[in-house]
């Protein structure tokens, strides 16, 4: 070995041990948020979840809780009249939304709500609106996939789509601390995302997605969609769910990067989503997710989702 192979190798040795110095530190940034910076869920959210889990539901102590947070009233409100939950008239009490609604929508919305708070308090509009926009698209096309698959429960499917990339929150958070705006790369959900989370951070959302389903407390579905939405040939618990939601998310992050509605539904991935499915059967799938997505998508630019927008709840009449 020369000397010039010599000192490039040194170099080069110093180079990668500065790589993996910043892999580690990520890590470490990123199991501080996960254990500091989002604990558990807020006890009032926890009691809840707990509640509106429960048969009956009393809207009074639900409406109570909500109402205890004015910053989640504040947006509740705001999500509740858009026109993305289609309700015929303006919601101005918790007590109408959690009528109108129902408890398993209401659920929903409020892990939407809290989910918005925490990215808002920590991240960019310009770094969470992508995230949201996909996550809102995911869920709408999640549940109108539940339909015709007959799944049994269409609010499960729409949940699963809100929440699937929620284990990305808490890396752009830690990205966000060092760049802003983020790596573009990270705002995508495309297949090579996974690989180049493990390469940056030491874990991919779907890791840190389960972490929190798990310490969260929410149930096995919801946890194995957020796990294995990227593998749902891995999803052996409602492995439907898992796969409904994979198929809305491909579809949907193939055309956030660029494909044609026709391109975004050729693709071997589906064969690994519903792999007990006829292939007439897939391409009626497909063919819904063709004709509803610039639907959803135009809904969508009129009533984008509520990112950043009135963190205080000043301007809401609770
Ligand atoms: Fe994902
Ligand atoms: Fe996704």
């Amino acid at each position: 070995m020369n000397a010039l192979s010599v000192s490039w190798s040194v170099t080069g040795h110093a180079a990668l041990a500065g790589v993996e110095d910043e892999v580690r530190r990520r890590k470490q940034s990123l199991l501080a948020i996960l254990s500091e910076g989002l604990p558990t869920l807020p006890s009032h959210l926890f009691q809840l979840n707990q509640i509106l889990a429960s048969s009956p539901v009393d809207l009074k102590e639900v409406s109570a809780l909500i109402r205890s947070d004015p910053s989640l009233t504040a947006q509740l409100l705001r999500l509740c009249n858009s026109a993305l939950f289609g309700l015929r008239r303006r919601v101005t009490r918790v007590e109408e939304a959690a009528i109108l609604l129902g408890t398993e929508r209401l659920r929903n919305l409020v892990f939407a709500c809290y989910l918005i708070q925490i990215s808002c308090a920590k991240l960019s509009e310009e770094d969470a609106r992508p995230f949201w926009t996909h996550a809102v698209m995911t869920a709408m096309l999640s549940e109108r996939l539940s339909r015709p698959l007959k799944s049994e429960d269409a609010d499960q499917a729409y949940l699963g789509g809100l929440l699937h990339d929620m284990g990305k929150l808490p890396l752009l958070m830690v990205a966000a601390e060092e760049n802003s705006p983020v790596p573009v790369w990270l705002k995508g959900d495309g297949e090579d995302s996974l690989n180049l989370e493990r390469e940056y951070f030491g874990l991919d959302h779907c890791e840190v997605g389960r972490w929190l389903g798990i310490n969260w407390n929410f149930v096995t579905p919801l946890v194995e969609v957020l796990d294995s939405h990227h593998r749902p040939d891995q999803a052996h618990f409602t492995p439907l769910l898992a796969g409904t939601v994979a198929v809305a998310d491909h579809f949907c992050e193939r055309i956030e990067s660029g494909a044609s509605l026709d391109e975004a539904s050729g693709d071997d991935f589906y064969d690994l989503c519903l792999p007990g499915l006829s292939e007439s059967g897939r391409g009626i799938l497909l063919g819904i997710l063709r004709h509803e997505y610039p639907l959803m998508q135009r809904m969508l630019e009129t009533e984008p989702p509520t990112v950043g927008a009135n963190r205080s709840g000043r301007n809401q009449q609770p």
